[in-house]
């Protein structure tokens, strides 16, 4: 897990800066630097080599930084203690990775006067790549909350919160997006309460054709609903059939804004972010 003499060095400069008294009367005694292996006398090199016992897949050295009676909360989930967590989720977890590459920002480190409890909080953001091949890229915040016990420090609570990294959106799709936007306060008010689940006159069989209820929008024809939409709205030749309650009540204001969230769909569409959607499929690419 990379070179110790790095982690020292870093600890050192870290303890300099820690450890420098407040006030001239004032010294802060700091706990007496361990001649152990690892740099334990510092709470940010103790989450540091935590971390990359993590990406290490070395569950077992990372377990010699933790109380026995730590506590992890992962992204709004109580996991129990450490040891359920490595058992449970962490372990079988880390066992799927072909690769584990985590990159923290500055850290945030914090002591108790008397140095015997430390945080540190600092941004992560971590690339997976899974044996199957799937990659899972993620930023989060993780806060470790580190007890000074006896000779180190040794991490009693972790809060790790992250969620996947959104990929930015291609243009075609943010432009759809966009106009969807625009379009969407005249959706809810002539569609929305039949189309949108919660909807006052909400049915199972408005949905089957069309469902509002999240964007990209499903039912049968999801690839095809810009299509579905305009002559449902008469705008292909035929006579309007919606709003059901009141077909072809739209302004023109409101019809063209729909029309432009039908042509920005349409190039979406042909640049291939509409086009594998089958029956029932809520169309894919908007993630
Ligand atoms: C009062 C309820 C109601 C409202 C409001 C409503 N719909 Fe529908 N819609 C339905 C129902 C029910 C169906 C199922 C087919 C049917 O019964 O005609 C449907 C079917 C559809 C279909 C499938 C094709 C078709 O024409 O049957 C489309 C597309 C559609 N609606 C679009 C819209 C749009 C766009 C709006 C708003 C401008 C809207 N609907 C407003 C009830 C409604």
């Amino acid at each position: 897990m990379g070179s110790q003499g790095s982690h020292l060095a870093l600890a050192l400069s870290l303890l300099l800066l820690a450890c420098a008294p407040q006030a001239s009367s004032d010294a802060v005694r700091c706990p007496e630097p361990v001649t152990a292996t690892v740099p334990t006398n510092d709470p940010f090199a103790v989450v540091r080599l935590y971390l990359e016992a993590n990406a290490a897949g070395d569950l077992d050295a990372a377990a010699l930084l933790v109380t026995d009676e730590s506590v992890v909360f992962e992204s709004g989930g109580d996991e129990g203690s450490w040891s359920h967590y490595r058992e449970h989720h962490l372990g079988p977890e880390v066992a799927m990775f072909a690769e584990f590459d985590i990159r923290s920002g500055d850290p945030q480190v914090s002591l108790s006067t008397d140095r015997s409890l430390a945080s540190v909080t600092l941004p992560i953001e971590y690339d997976i790549e899974l044996k199957d091949g799937r990659e899972i890229e993620s930023r989060g915040t993780v806060t470790f909350v580190l007890r000074y016990e006896g000779t180190q420090y040794l991490i009693e609570h972790i809060h790790w919160s992250s969620r996947p990294r959104a990929a930015p959106r291609p243009p075609q799709v943010a432009a759809e997006v966009a106009t969807y936007k625009a379009a969407k306060e005249v959706f809810a008010k002539h569609c929305g309460g039949c189309h949108a689940r919660g909807g006052a006159q909400w049915s199972e069989k408005a949905a089957a054709h069309f469902d509002m209820s999240s964007y990209p929008f499903g039912g049968h024809h999801a690839a095809e609903i810009d299509q579905e939409v305009l002559r449902s709205l008469g705008q292909s030749g035929r006579g309007a059939t919606m709003p059901k309650s009141a077909p072809g009540s739209l302004s023109p204001d409101e019809m063209a804004l729909i029309a432009s969230w039908a042509r920005a769909f349409a190039v979406a569409k042909d640049a291939g972010f509409h086009g594998e959607a089958s029956h029932g499929d809520k169309g894919h690419g908007h993630k």
